[in-house]
């Protein structure tokens, strides 16, 4: 969502703060803006609708000089998107502007308060109101703007991330957080600011993670002092950032999600990397050592995520259960924090995250937290908020997901989850030794098998391009293959715009079946396992009804690949690890078919990396 970039220190910031909101654009966003103050000590604030690009043809010729500035993308949610609704906004008398990501919950009467002051707003946002109600304290108090900052914050109900610069003052920034992400990275008499670390990483790695409720206010000279809403000092933690540049570049392929479909035999490597000991047969996860007891007293297990990463945890349902006998609820976030759910202290609560940033799961575990379960995070973003609000957790260590399309962090929550699966097995010898070494070995040679899949490229492409007619699509899968058929239509959703749904397989009759005919594609997940069979004959009952059949098929299958129009083969494995393979041709069918639609597929329309709003 919303992208926030700031600067102060000896270089020109535009150039900066530019390429930060470039680096960003991934978030997805639908306007832009840039204040600076100048080098004659103006504060100038400009902003476009559409993307930075936009924003940058906009600037060519205006005055961009100065060494302290923010800028922001903005993904709407108060006002519709255009250039006055785009952040910064100026205060009344123009000395102020701010960025701001999150929602002001209480921004009506705040403006209406304003307004009785004589103050008059140009945009229909709540971040309008904000800056107005800093300075309204700041004139009224008398106070200095880290005060008035301050002050004004614990009057405000919501989620913020702000950073604000003062005219009066261009040797300062000042930056504040509670709910969403702020990131400082520190260099030599110089601060750089982001929502993620992603606009810093190319010029430091020594980084803060702005705590909840805390201000930093950042001077030229290099100061940085950091309070709590109490004017409380507190010690920063300076981490050193693992990610490199290369990390967050396309490295030669044409679109992030291609890239990072490619990367998932290595990302599931790191994944394993330490957890996974083939050669003593064991996994080793630090949060379930350090964590035994409660883990291993658990009750019930209740998985928390939304999208994709609910998909992952449904898939999770299916061998925590098959392998630890404990049950599994899995719950849309949304709906959970709302329902007034049965929730223990024998309870384990997993979240599963890519960004670790998603508002309804924060909700979720903080609802979890209230009623004393314990809180287990599954993450890809170091230092976000949901590994913060967790009692432990595994991070993914794949490296950042730019695309929008979740493809790696998928499969490598999909095997973290496999990993805990193992390890409470073990530990509570719910499955037999030699079934846990075959288990062991196996999941080490999915990362060799996903290589071999992705020599399958080209072939997906060709074959891809045919569908660029079709208006509707059915994905059918059974077992462990189910959630894969849910996560497979939600792709091609999500980057193509034709509408898709996922079905267990044996559902197909009770309804979807009146769908089918010459004209659906129905993508069939069918690999080699127990239930075979099944799926067979719903591929023939497909094939009656002139479906097209797309399937994905265990090499040496002959008689699903006879019934189908194009099928894809992967290499066997055991059923409980087949969805790791059998999400990668339809992660390609997905992007060959958004290219050939002429979509933009890491920054599908309308959607955000990480959803930080509920
Ligand atoms: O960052 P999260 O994993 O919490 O995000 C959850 C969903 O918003 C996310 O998976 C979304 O569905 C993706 N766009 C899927 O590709």
């Amino acid at each position: 969502m919303c992208g926030i970039v700031g600067y102060i220190g000896p270089r020109e910031a535009c150039p900066i703060l530019l390429k930060g909101l470039h680096r960003l654009e991934y978030r997805g966003y639908d306007s832009a803006g840039v204040a600076l103050i100048n080098n004659n000590g103006n504060l100038s604030v400009y902003k476009s609708k559409g993307k930075v690009a936009d924003l940058e043809n906009h600037i060519n010729d205006k005055d961009i000089s100065g060494t302290i500035g923010v800028a922001h993308t903005r993904w709407a949610t108060h006002g519709e998107p255009n250039t006055t609704n785009a952040h910064p906004h100026y205060s009344q008398s123009g000395d102020l502007a701010l960025i701001h990501n999150g929602i002001i919950e209480n921004y009506k009467p705040l403006k209406q308060e304003m307004m009785n002051q004589g103050r008059t707003f140009q945009s229909e946002t709540d971040t309008e109101v904000l800056i107005q109600f800093i300075e309204y304290i700041k004139e009224e108090q008398g106070c200095d703007l880290f005060t008035a900052v301050q002050l004004a914050l614990k009057n405000v109900i919501g989620a913020y991330a702000i950073v604000v610069i003062d005219k009066s003052n261009p040797d300062r920034l000042i930056a504040a957080r509670k709910g969403s992400p702020l990131v400082i990275g520190i260099g030599e008499n110089e601060f750089y600011i982001g929502s993620d670390a992603t606009p810093l990483i190319e010029y430091t790695n020594k980084v803060i993670y702005l705590g909840e409720e805390e201000i930093a206010m950042m001077t030229r000279k290099g100061d940085l002092q950091v309070v709590n809403l109490e004017n409380v000092a507190q010690t920063p933690l300076v981490k050193t950032l693992e990610m490199n540049l290369s990390d967050i570049e396309k490295g030669g392929f044409p679109h992030y999600m291609l890239k990072e479909i490619f990367e998932q035999p290595d990302a599931l490597l790191n994944s394993m990397k330490g957890r996974l000991n083939t050669e003593e047969k064991d996994v080793l996860l630090s949060a379930i050592i350090n964590h035994r007891d409660r883990i291993m007293k658990a009750e019930r297990v209740i998985i928390c995520a939304c999208g994709t990463s609910w998909h992952a945890g449904l898939i999770g349902k299916y061998i925590i259960e098959e392998l630890t006998r404990i049950p599994v609820e899995v719950e849309y976030s949304s709906e959970f924090r709302y329902r007034n759910p049965v929730i223990t202290d024998k309870d384990l609560v997993i979240a599963i995250s890519q960004s670790g940033e998603t508002a309804d799961t924060l909700a979720a575990i903080q609802l979890a937290k209230d009623k004393g379960a314990f809180l287990y995070g599954i993450c890809n973003v170091v230092g976000s908020s949901i590994p913060r609000a967790t009692d432990t957790g595994s991070y993914l260590h794949i490296g950042p997901e730019i695309g929008v399309a979740s493809t790696k962090a998928f499969t490598a929550q999909v095997t973290t989850l496999m990993l805990i699966a193992m390890a409470i097995a073990k530990e509570k010898q719910t499955i037999s030794k030699e079934y846990f070494h075959q288990l062991v070995d196996e999941l080490q040679s999915i990362p060799e098998k996903i290589r071999r899949i992705l020599e399958l490229n080209d072939k997906v492409a060709k074959y891809s391009k045919i569908f660029t007619y079709a208006r509707n699509f059915i994905y059918l899968g059974r077992g462990y293959n189910y959630p894969i058929a849910l996560e497979g239509a939600l792709k091609l959703k999500e980057i193509s715009y034709i509408h898709a749904e996922g079905y267990p397989s044996a559902e197909m009759k009770h309804g979807p079946i009146a769908l089918i005919d010459e004209e659906m594609p129905v993508v069939v997940i069918a690999p080699a396992h127990s239930k075979y069979e099944k799926i067979l004959s719903n591929v023939q009952e497909i094939k009656a009804r002139k479906g097209k059949i797309i399937s994905i098929i265990t090499e040496g299958d002959t008689a699903i690949k006879e019934l189908s129009d194009i099928y894809f083969e992967i290499p066997s494995t055991i059923d409980c690890f087949t969805p790791l393979l059998t999400i990668v041709p339809l992660q390609l069918i997905s992007y060959y078919i958004a290219i050939a639609k002429g979509r933009d597929v890491d920054q599908p329309r309308n959607l955000a990396k990480s959803v930080t709003v509920e």
